[in-house]
């Protein structure tokens, strides 16, 4: 079993580069079943989420040759169709995809179920709405979805219900090759979508109006291959800029977009950082009290779902009452149990968390319940003295390329240890 440990206490201060972004990685490796050529994909996170992208594509036949330190290469040519393990599947939320390409490339898919953090709920009807709107035929079960077209994917109008990332993306890459124009109205904006239809528009693709609530795809005859670097990590970036405020410590921020990251440096900012912006860097800094605050949890511009337990540490830290209103995510306060047991002052009703803040966080055993509640404890540790420790790390090294090390690098007091199961010190309570 891993454990991380931290002795915190410790301002950061230094410099960090940020990684390739989780979220568009993954739909990128599984869009190049679509392009059915061979893709180099650049500036891959080195995080378990694309090591398990790369295993499926495999799975199904795909050849991939590392080329880089952070770069693959993919052969898509050899797929002959996407019946993925369901045991793979269920690993990761972002294998659903293989249903979008599959469709595209194939005309069918049989993918077993996505599993991802345990958020409560995760439906995925708005994507069988958009895969029936392109002329499929698709039943769930078995742990399975099975979606087959008559003839292939056909254009369609999809207004989605509500807006949703993975349904957004699925619909891009479903459509691509569809003979005629399909419009996705109320789609999600976030960056990755706009990633995904760059990686798509160099490979032959037309698409347009990604990065707004209106995007059209007209159909092409075929995608060819292309070299494509992946967009940098605004979740990880706003991570390290929490970590950076947390500790009233100093880090220069390199390789972001800063305006992917305005949600976060503003709220940050309301709360008492200093952040400076760069072409493709920020620099943060905090040294007086860090301030209350409230902020809601939206689609992208708005502040990401994915920075909540992040900003709740900082909440818990700044003197006085803030809160959190999270309108993504049913079960996203699973971290709040984790937090109390550092001392932190929490209560929730429903979607909306109310943080006493001001009393000092105290080191304890904790866990990471899920990939962003992780990197909560992390900071969390980072920021109170003496000696935490965190369990279930596998969830952090889902989403963060070497986070250990990065934070080492700017002088946290961190490290990852592996502690045999069957070691006494494992039941240390
Ligand atoms: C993506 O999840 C991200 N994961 C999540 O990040 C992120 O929290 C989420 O988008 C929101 O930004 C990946 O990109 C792999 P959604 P996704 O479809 O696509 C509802 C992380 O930490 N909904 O945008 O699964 C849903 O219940 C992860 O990196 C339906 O009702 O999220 C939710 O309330 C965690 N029906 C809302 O939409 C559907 O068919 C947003 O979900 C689909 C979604």
């Amino acid at each position: 079993m891993e454990k991380i440990i931290i002795d915190g206490g410790v301002a950061l201060d230094g410099k960090v580069e940020i990684s390739g972004m989780k979220n568009a990685a993954v739909a990128v490796l599984f869009a190049t079943i679509a392009v059915n050529d061979v893709c180099v994909i650049e500036n891959l996170p080195q995080i378990s989420d694309v090591k398990l992208s790369l295993e499926i594509l495999r799975s199904v036949g795909a050849r991939t040759h590392i080329t880089g330190k952070n770069a693959v290469e993919i052969d898509t040519r050899s797929v002959k169709n996407t019946v993925v393990p369901f045991e793979l599947a269920r690993k990761m939320r972002a294998s659903y995809y293989l249903v979008g390409a599959s469709l595209a490339r194939f005309g069918s898919a049989k993918v077993g179920l996505p599993g991802g953090c345990d958020f409560g709920s995760r439906p995925i009807d708005q994507h069988v709405k958009a895969f029936e709107a392109l002329g499929a035929n698709v039943t769930v079960g078995g742990g399975c979805l099975d979606a087959c077209t008559f003839g292939g994917v056909r254009p369609a109008n999809i207004f989605f219900d509500c807006v949703t990332v993975g349904a957004t993306i699925n619909t891009i890459i479903a459509s691509v090759l569809a003979d005629g124009m399909t419009v996705i109205e109320n789609a999600a904006k976030e960056p990755h979508i706009v990633d995904l239809a760059n990686f798509l528009n160099y490979c032959g693709a037309n698409i347009t109006g990604a990065g707004t609530d209106v995007i059209k795809i007209k159909g092409v005859e075929r995608l060819h291959g292309c070299n494509y670097a992946i967009i940098p990590d605004m979740i990880e970036a706003g991570t390290f800029m929490a970590a950076a405020a947390a500790t009233g410590g100093r880090l220069y921020i390199s390789n972001v977009i800063p305006k992917h990251l305005e949600a976060i440096s503003a709220k940050i900012g309301e709360m008492g950082a200093e952040i400076e912006e760069y072409d493709d860097a920020v620099m943060i800094t905090r040294r007086g009290k860090l301030l209350r605050s409230n902020v809601k949890t939206l689609p992208y511009p708005g502040f990401p779902t994915d920075m909540n337990p992040q900003i709740a540490v900082l909440m818990a830290l700044a003197d006085g009452v803030s809160q959190i209103s999270e309108t993504i995510w049913d079960g996203r306060f699973r971290y709040v149990e984790e937090l109390r047991r550092m001392g932190a002052r929490i209560k929730v009703d429903g979607k909306l968390a109310v943080i006493e803040g001001g009393y000092p966080l105290t080191h304890a055993n904790v866990r990471a319940v899920d990939l962003r509640a992780g990197a909560a404890m992390i900071i969390a540790g980072l920021a109170c003295d003496g000696r935490t420790e965190i369990d279930e790390v596998h969830y952090i090294e889902r989403g963060y390329d070497n986070i250990v090390s990065k934070l080492r690098s700017v002088g946290a007091r961190i490290k990852k240890i592996n502690i045999p199961d069957d070691d006494d010190r494992a039941l240390t309570v």
